[in-house]
C-alpha cells in the first residue's frame, strides 16, 4: 500500500479530534509485474504505482505513471494527430536488478527496488538517471499538489528550450514555471510569461536529449536550483506523462519534439515580409497616410495590422463605422498597394443584449461557466465579458464562422489574436478561478487543467475558421498565448516588451529558444511596445529582426482609446500625437536610410527563409538555432548568448549594445564569410568584427549557396528578373537546398514546388570547381536566368562549361578574393570553373 499520512494537524480551536486534511504520499517501492503488449511495457510495483513505457519510435519513449483509482486516457491537445509511430525492433530483458528496455539507439533500465528510470545511448554512455524518480502528494482536501519526477543534472550539463523563458540561453541554476500570463512590460527573469512550452533539452558532453511533459496544468521546472545536482518537473494535476526524445544531436532533439507535437503549413510568402503594426492606426485616412508612406520612402512593407480601437467599442467581429465607413474598400485599396491588412480578435465577448456574438453565444451555451452553472463575466477591454469555452468543438465551430465576413466577405489578409491567456484585467491573479468548467473535447476539467491550452484551442479555431472561409488563401494567424503543439496553428509574438537594450537582448535569446522548443514563427514587438526606442536601438532591432522569422514593429505608441475619441469627436487626424512614433522614417534620415537597407536585406533574404521554412515545416529543424547546435561539443559555443544560426547556413551576430561599433564574436569550427565584404573567416576562434550603425554583421559558411532575390516593396510586387546565387567556395565539398513554389496557394502540396539541391564539388589541386543542380518538383519560378557568383576561388577560372557548353566568365580580381560571375537559365545543372 501507498505509505499514508494523516497530516497531524488536529484543530484544537474548534476541539474537533477530526484531521484538517489527510495527505497521502506516493513513492514507488519493488515491482511485482512486468507485461509486454504492442510496444508497451507495464510496470507494476507492490505498493500499486504503475508505470507504462511506451516505445514511440526507437529514439522516443513516452513514460506515464498511474496510481489506482486513476482515470486513464491518451487524450493530449500537444501530440500531432498526425505522428505516426513506425515499426521497428526491440528488446525488453531482465537482468539482476533491473529490466533493459533496448532499441537500435536508446537503452532504458528500470530496477526493481524503487522503479527508478535511466537511459543511456547504444554504446552505454549514461544520458539521464532518475534520482528519486516519480512522487506523487496529494490531499483529501486540495487532490494532488505535487506530482514529480526527480532526476540528477551531473556537473557539466546544460539545459536549454522550455519556450518562452526571459533568461539567458543556458537554464541551469534556476526553476521555471508554466502557466500562461498577461505580462505587460514583463523584465528579465520574470516567470511565467504568455506561453507555456513544457519541453526541455539537455546535454551532457556532446550527448543530448530532451523532456516533454505532456501535462497542462501549472508545471515547475527546476534545473540544479538549490546547487544540489537534481532537476525536477513538477506538475499541480492530472497524470505524470512524460516523453525521453534522445538526439544524439540537440538539432534532432529539437527536430524529434517538433514532428511529435507537429508543424504548421508553409506560411504565404508574404507573411515573412516586413509587418507595420500599432496600437492603433486609426482612422481609416491614417492607415492610407501610412500604406502611402512606405511607397514614397520605398521601405518594404506586405502587412499593416489594426489594433482592437478598429472594433465598436471593442466588440470583436464588429467595426467602429466612424473610423471605418468602408473597410472592404480600404482592405482592398490597400491590397492593389501591396499591402495585407490583419486586424485583431480577442477571446473576451462584451456582454451586450443587442450584440450578435453575445446572444449566439448565450443561446447556445457557449461561454465558460463556473461549477454550478453560472456564466463568468470579467473585465477586459469591454468592462464586462463573457468567454468561449473553445475545448469544446462547437464552440470551436461557430467561433470559426464568426470569420467568414473577415476574411471571405473582406479579404482579410490574416488575424491577430491577443490576450488569451486568457488575460483578465483588476484582479491580481490576471485570469480566471480555477474552478470555471471546461469541456476539454468531451473530458469535462477546471480551469486548473485548461488554463495553459485556453489560447491554443482559440487559435485552432480561428485557424479553422480562416482556412474554411478562404479556402484558397493560406492563413497567416498570430497568436500570444499557446501551448506545445500550438505551433500548428499560428505564428507568435513574444508579447508586451519594452524599448530598452536589454530587451532587444532579450528578443534575440526568447526568439532562439522558442524556435529549439519548436516554435520557430517567432519575432518580438520591434522597437519595443512600451516606452520609445530612440533612432539608434530601433534600428539595431530592424537589423536582428530581419533574422527572425516574424519581422513585425509594434508599439504602443499614443494609444488613445478609439471608441471614447469618436465619441467625444476628436478623431481628426491632423491632432494626432507623433511623439511616440516609431515607424521606420521616425528617427531622421540617416536612421530612415539604415531601416530601409535593413528591410531591403531582409527581402533579399527572403528565398533563404522560405527555403528555412521548408526544413522546419517538413523536418522540424529550428529556423534559429544557439551557436550550441553547430557544435556542440564545443564548450565555446554552448556559452554564446548573442550570436546564432539562421537557418543552416547563415551565422548572425547582431548588435545588443547602445554605442557600440565592433561586436566580439566567436565562430565555430570552419570557414566562414562575413557578408558585407567577403572576408573569410577561420573557425574556433573569437573575433572583433567591426559593426557600423549601417549594418549587422553576419557570416556565410563556407560552400554554402546562397540565394538572393530582388527587392521588391512588396513580395508579390511582380515576378523576379532573375535569382542571384552566391557560391562560397569551400575546399571541400557541400550540399545547400532552395526551395520555391507559388508562394500562396497550396498547389504545392500537389507537387508544384521546385526543391532544388545544390552540390558544391571543388578540386583545388587541379584549379577546377563544380557546382550542380538537380531538382524535383513541377514548380517554374517566374524568372529566366540565374546570375552565379562564386567567391573566394583559390584560383582564377577562364571559362566555365555550363552544361556542355563555354560561357563567359567575368572576373573581379580583387587581392584577397577571387569572384566570378556567371549568366545561367534557370534549369541550370551543372557549372565548371577552370
Ligand atoms: C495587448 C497586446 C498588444 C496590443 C494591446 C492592445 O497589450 O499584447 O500587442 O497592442 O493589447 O490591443
Amino acid at each position: 500500500m501507498a505509505e499514508t499520512d494523516t497530516e497531524q494537524e488536529l484543530d484544537l480551536t474548534e476541539g474537533s479530534d477530526r484531521h484538517r486534511d489527510v495527505v497521502s504520499r506516493h513513492r514507488p517501492d519493488r515491482i511485482e509485474s512486468v507485461e509486454e503488449q504492442d510496444r508497451s511495457i507495464t510496470f507494476v510495483t507492490e505498493n500499486q504505482v504503475e508505470l507504462i513505457i511506451r516505445l514511440v519510435t526507437p529514439e522516443i519513449f513516452q513514460l506515464t505513471y498511474y496510481l489506482e483509482g486513476d482515470v486513464r486516457s491518451d487524450f493530449s491537445y500537444a501530440i500531432d494527430p498526425e505522428f505516426e509511430s513506425p515499426e521497428f525492433n526491440y528488446s525488453v530483458k531482465q537482468e539482476d536488478k533491473h529490466y533493459v528496455i533496448e532499441t537500435s539507439s536508446l537503452r532504458a533500465t528500470v530496477s526493481k527496488e524503487k522503479l527508478l528510470v535511466d537511459f543511456y545511448d547504444k554504446d552505454g554512455n549514461v544520458l539521464c538517471e532518475d534520482e528519486d524518480g516519480f512522487y506523487r502528494r496529494e490531499s483529501l482536501m486540495k487532490g494532488i499538489s505535487e506530482l514529480k519526477v526527480t532526476k540528477k543534472a551531473p556537473r557539466g550539463v546544460r539545459y536549454f528550450g522550455l519556450g518562452d523563458k526571459a533568461v539567458d540561453v543556458d537554464l541551469r541554476g534556476r526553476a521555471y514555471e508554466n502557466w500562461n500570463t498577461d505580462s505587460y512590460a514583463y523584465e528579465r527573469g520574470e516567470d511565467p510569461l504568455y506561453r507555456s512550452i513544457p519541453f526541455y533539452l539537455a546535454l551532457i558532453e556532446d550527448r543530448a536529449y530532451g523532456i516533454f511533459l505532456d501535462n497542462t496544468y501549472r508545471t515547475r521546472f527546476s534545473f540544479d536550483r538549490q546547487k544540489d545536482r537534481v532537476s525536477s518537473f513538477n506538475a499541480r494535476g492530472g497524470v505524470m506523462n512524460y516523453y525521453f526524445i534522445y538526439g544524439p544531436k540537440l538539432k534532432e532533439v529539437t527536430e524529434r519534439y517538433t514532428k511529435l507535437t507537429g508543424t504548421p503549413e508553409m506560411p504565404p510568402m508574404w507573411a515573412l515580409g516586413y509587418h507595420q503594426c500599432r496600437w492603433s492606426y486609426y482612422p481609416e485616412a491614417r492607415v492610407r497616410e501610412l500604406a502611402d508612406t512606405f511607397r514614397e520612402k520605398k521601405i518594404p512593407c506586405d502587412a499593416i495590422y489594426l489594433d482592437i480601437d478598429y472594433m465598436d467599442e471593442y466588440r470583436v467581429f464588429t467595426w467602429n463605422k466612424k473610423l471605418f465607413p468602408d473597410a472592404k474598400k480600404m482592405i482592398s485599396d490597400l491590397r492593389e498597394q501591396g499591402f495585407r491588412t490583419i486586424v485583431m480578435i480577442d477571446p473576451g465577448v462584451k456582454m451586450d443584449k443587442d450584440y450578435f456574438v453575445f446572444q449566439e453565444g448565450m443561446d447556445q451555451d457557449f461561454f465558460c461557466k463556473r461549477p454550478d452553472g453560472e456564466t463568468v463575466i470579467a473585465p477586459v477591454w469591454p468592462s464586462k465579458c463573457v468567454f468561449p469555452d473553445f475545448t469544446q468543438p462547437d464552440v470551436r465551430d461557430w467561433w470559426a464562422d464568426l470569420y467568414k465576413p473577415l476574411v471571405d466577405d473582406l479579404e482579410m489578409g490574416g488575424i491577430w489574436n491577443d490576450m488569451n491567456e486568457p488575460a483578465v484585467f483588476e484582479v491580481k491573479r490576471k485570469t480566471f478561478p480555477n474552478d470555471i468548467r471546461h469541456d476539454y473535447d468531451g473530458h469535462p476539467c477546471s480551469h486548473k487543467k485548461a488554463h495553459n491550452i485556453y489560447g491554443m484551442q482559440m487559435a485552432r479555431a480561428s485557424l479553422k475558421g480562416i482556412k474554411k472561409h478562404a479556402p484558397d488563401r493560406r492563413p497567416f494567424l498570430l497568436t500570444r498565448a499557446n501551448f506545445s503543439g500550438g505551433q500548428r496553428y499560428a505564428a507568435l509574438w513574444t508579447g508586451d516588451n519594452i524599448a530598452t537594450w536589454d530587451h532587444l537582448r532579450l528578443a534575440n535569446e526568447q526568439c532562439q529558444r522558442l524556435s529549439i522548443s519548436g516554435y520557430s514563427f517567432v519575432g518580438s514587438d520591434v522597437g519595443g511596445f512600451v516606452k520609445k526606442p530612440d533612432g539608434e536601438l530601433l534600428a539595431r532591432w530592424m537589423q536582428l529582426s530581419v533574422f527572425h522569422p516574424l519581422f513585425r514593429n509594434h508599439s504602443m505608441g499614443y494609444n488613445v482609446d478609439g471608441a471614447a475619441a469618436v465619441k467625444k469627436d476628436q478623431v481628426e487626424l491632423q491632432k494626432r500625437n507623433t511623439e511616440n512614433d516609431q515607424e521606420p522614417w521616425c528617427f531622421g534620415k540617416k536612421f530612415t536610410e539604415i531601416n530601409r537597407e535593413a528591410v531591403n536585406l531582409r527581402y533579399r533574404l527572403l528565398n533563404y527563409l522560405y527555403t528555412a521554412f521548408y526544413s522546419y515545416i517538413n523536418e522540424g529543424t529550428p529556423v534559429l538555432k544557439p551557436l550550441a547546435y553547430e557544435d556542440q561539443g564545443d564548450s565555446t559555443a554552448a556559452m554564446q548568448n548573442d550570436a546564432f544560426l539562421f537557418g543552416d547556413d547563415i551565422l548572425v551576430s547582431p548588435v545588443v549594445s547602445k554605442d557600440k561599433t565592433v561586436v566580439t564574436t566567436y565562430l565555430p569550427k570552419g570557414k566562414w564569410y562575413h557578408y558585407w565584404d567577403d572576408m573569410i573567416f577561420e573557425g574556433g576562434k573569437t573575433y572583433d568584427i567591426s559593426a557600423p550603425l549601417e549594418r549587422i554583421p553576419f557570416f556565410v559558411r563556407e560552400g554554402t549557396v546562397l540565394p538572393l532575390r530582388e527587392v521588391m516593396q512588396y513580395t508579390d510586387e511582380k515576378d523576379p528578373d532573375v535569382l542571384e546565387l552566391n557560391v562560397y567556395h569551400s575546399a571541400s565539398s557541400k550540399t545547400s537546398r532552395l526551395y520555391e513554389d507559388g508562394e500562396e496557394g497550396w498547389d504545392y502540396k500537389n507537387g508544384e514546388y521546385r526543391l532544388t539541391n545544390f552540390s558544391y564539388d571543388p578540386d583545388e589541386i587541379n584549379q577546377k570547381t563544380v557546382l550542380s543542380a538537380s531538382r524535383e518538383g513541377s514548380y517554374e519560378p517566374g524568372y529566366e536566368s540565374v546570375e552565379i557568383t562564386f567567391i573566394g576561388l583559390p584560383f582564377k577560372p577562364a571559362t566555365a562549361n555550363v552544361d556542355g557548353k563555354e560561357k563567359d566568365v567575368e572576373i573581379d580580381d580583387s587581392e584577397t578574393v577571387k569572384v566570378c560571375r556567371v549568366n545561367v537559365a534557370s534549369g541550370f545543372e551543372e557549372i565548371i570553373l577552370s
